[in-house]
């Protein structure tokens, strides 16, 4: 096995067909795509039987350690067309002392961050991005919080793609430099996410970019996809109980859904399912209250705030085939504070050593949350997706200084 043998092989690929999530009518593969008719997400679909012979247990472990080893349940068909920065399997990280402070549970941190661009927006952007180089596409532009957007420029670049990107004023500036550095045209502007998404598609009706907006073309949903693919191998093929999953648009939730019936039709899993836990932050929850009130859509939050602002989406197009996911599971969704989120990320960087960014640190909070009002027990084996480096975020001050000419009181520091 050599390093790049996932991205150097032809393998044969089974995309049969491309189907609406909310109808099921049919669309040709490859062609290029973004909403269905009825203006819902397209989900890819796959010759099942195919797959199952083509990706047993045994070829799998054959294979590099990246994403790209599950290709025949991928859209891109072509090596040629792989535009790769080294997606590398993201490593499990236990929690063994806050397990034991909690009563027993484990708790295992699928970290993100270890990816491309610092964060999972380089599953599904490495996956979209393949596929509008497959078809032709020339020029991209994308409303994001900030992750997806850098995500996109990098591998648009690498490939020689057009980007253009619009992110809210207040996206972390780390976001904005990275988007620019990496060969995109970013701007800033003064609205949300879905503010920023009305630009593209105005932009996609009068200067025919393609709309690269969360669901509304349909790759990213398979690269994300991989979260779930990756997990269930890791695992020994044997999933967690529970999935803490920060939920903005919810490509991951509902990625990872796929995963596990596409596992199961291919015989790699049974018929266990975690409960996915959808997590929000208290001022942008447009999920947990469409939970609560039994609906299928989930109506816009207005005046959205929140610290982790990868999940500060107001309305999300896919709101549907999340909270589809949520109730197949039995799962839950749940909205923590601000203050909880903070304190999550100071207690599990100070206890574990592990630096979770806002948005993995809100499934901290809600695994506590849900502990105490008894949704999850102390014998469930729970997974919190930590999606991107705490790195990438403005960090607490230190004041701490010493001055080098001055005796040092050594017994005391
Ligand atoms: C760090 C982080 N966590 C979570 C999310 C939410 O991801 P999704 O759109 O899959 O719900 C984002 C999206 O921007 C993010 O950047």
């Amino acid at each position: 096995m050599r390093d790049n043998d996932n991205l150097t092989i032809e393998r044969p690929t089974f995309v049969s067909h491309l189907e609406c999530a909310m109808h099921g009518d049919h669309y040709p593969a490859d062609q290029v795509h973004n909403l269905s008719k009825a203006g819902k997400p397209l989900l890819v679909r796959y010759d099942l039987a195919g797959v199952k012979q083509a990706m047993t247990r045994e070829a799998l472990a054959q294979r590099p350690p990246d994403l790209w080893r599950y290709r025949e349940l991928l859209p891109v068909r072509r090596v040629a067309d792989i535009v790769s920065l080294g997606e590398a399997m993201t490593p499990l990280i236990r929690l063994a002392k806050l397990s034991r402070k909690h009563g027993g549970g484990e708790i295992i941190v699928k970290d993100e961050g270890r990816l491309p661009t610092g964060s999972f927006k380089a599953r599904g952007l490495v996956m979209a991005v393949s596929m509008a180089k497959a078809l032709g596409i020339r020029h991209m532009a994308m409303p994001t919080n900030g992750n997806a957007g850098a995500a996109l420029a990098a591998y648009a670049t690498r490939c020689g793609i057009r980007t253009t990107i619009f992110c809210p004023e207040d996206t972390p500036e780390v976001n904005v430099s990275e988007i620019e550095l990496q060969g995109a045209t970013v701007y800033r502007v003064n609205g949300l996410i879905d503010d920023c998404g009305k630009i593209v598609g105005e932009g996609k009706a009068t200067a025919g970019w393609f709309d690269t907006s969360t669901l509304k073309e349909p790759y990213r949903i398979e690269g994300k996809k991989t979260m779930g693919l990756e997990l269930a191998e890791q695992l020994g093929w044997e999933l967690p109980d529970v999935i803490f999953y920060p939920t903005g648009g919810g490509t991951g939730l509902i990625g990872m859904w796929k995963a596990f019936a596409e596992l199961e039709a291919i015989g790699l899993i049974g018929a266990k399912r975690p409960r996915m836990v959808a997590v929000q932050a208290e001022g942008c929850a447009p999920m947990v209250r469409a939970f609560e009130a039994g609906t299928e859509h989930a109506p816009r939050w207005e005046d959205a705030h929140t610290i982790a602002s990868g999940i500060r989406v107001p309305q999300a197009v896919g709101d549907f085939l999340i909270l589809r996911a949520v109730r197949e599971s039995l799962g839950f969704a749940i909205a923590v504070s601000d203050a909880s989120i903070t304190a999550a990320l100071h207690e599990v960087a100070r206890e574990e050593g592990l630096l979770l960014c806002p948005e993995g640190a809100a499934t901290y909070a809600a695994y506590q949350q849900s502990l105490a009002d008894g949704r999850v027990t102390k014998q469930d084996r729970v997974m919190l997706f930590n999606c991107a480096s705490g790195l990438k975020y403005p960090l607490p001050p230190v004041t701490r200084a010493l001055d080098r000419h001055k005796p040092i009181d050594y017994a005391n520091l």
